[in-house]
């Protein structure tokens, strides 16, 4: 029996399974490479919630009072985002956080253990749900420009890349419009890691990159989370591509980037 007869799960996962095969694609998912979760809360009916554990307890690393009775689907951890977009089900699962608060789960449909950067996610999730965000979904993923970036001291300065890549092309601005945040190089899958950005996504960000490592993004949904990094990501590429022609692209200008913010009323 699979979870995916409810139609409401089987539609958010489907959205994960279709980005999973973008970020396969798009040579960000090398190996295992990339995470994705999403509170599937307000999917989960009765018959699921009935459904008993597949898995024993086990830590998720801190105490995350909000997420009491929230379900999430998680990328199983070392599998790959070109396996899991053939087949979400045996290459990720869906967890439910115990009273507790500390614990989580397995349920369905297969003891697959979740992604090693789950702390960074519940963190995440936790935090947008105390902030009354409608935001449900995470997604990381090893975008290769905008990686490249954060080799770059110039490029970690704050809203140093942000400023760079709105002014590349106006969609940027214009569909992530709160720009990149930059959290400094700390251990992967670590609660330190997961501090360090939700303190950057409280700075007013969308999508953060973690130096010489990823990018980390939130949306209302994952095909939204997917649209941000792949906007900032064809802004970095636009980049290159002019300093590989040669020069340093011009960029658009303050007044440009002013009149399209009062356009499209964006809120930086
Ligand atoms: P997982 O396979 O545990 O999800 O790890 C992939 C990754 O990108 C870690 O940062
Ligand atoms: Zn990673």
């Amino acid at each position: 029996m699979t979870v995916l007869k409810n139609a409401a799960l089987a539609a958010e996962i489907g959205k994960v399974a279709e980005v999973a095969g973008y970020l396969w694609q798009k040579g960000w998912a090398e190996r295992n490479g990339g995470n994705i979760t999403v509170n599937v809360t307000d999917a989960v009916d009765d018959e699921i919630r009935a459904l008993p554990a597949i898995s024993e307890p086990r830590p998720v690393g801190k105490r995350l009072p909000r997420l009491e009775g929230c379900w999430f689907y998680c990328k199983g951890t070392g599998r790959r985002m070109r396996d899991l977009a053939r087949d979400p089900m045996s290459n990720g699962s869906l967890i439910r956080i115990l009273p507790d608060c500390a614990h989580y789960e397995i349920v369905a449909d297969k003891p697959v253990a979740p992604t090693s950067e789950l702390p960074s996610h519940l963190a995440v999730h936790d935090w947008l749900l105390a902030k009354g965000s409608p935001y449900r979904a995470s997604l990381h993923t090893h975008p290769i420009e905008l990686v490249a970036l954060t080799h770059s001291r110039k490029w970690m300065e704050k809203d140093a890349a942000t400023k760079m890549l709105w002014s590349m092309i106006p969609e940027t601005r214009a569909f992530c419009p709160r720009g990149l945040g930059m959290v400094p190089y700390l251990l992967p899958s670590s609660v330190e890691l997961a501090e360090a950005t939700i303190r950057t996504l409280e700075e007013d960000y969308d999508v953060v990159m973690w130096e010489k490592h990823g990018v980390f993004a939130v949306e209302e949904d994952i095909i939204s989370a997917f649209d941000q990094v792949d906007v900032l990501n064809k802004a970095a590429q636009i980049y290159i591509a002019a300093r590989g022609m040669g020069f340093e692209p011009e960029g658009m200008s303050e007044a440009q980037m002013r009149e399209l913010g009062e356009a499209f009323h964006l809120p930086k």
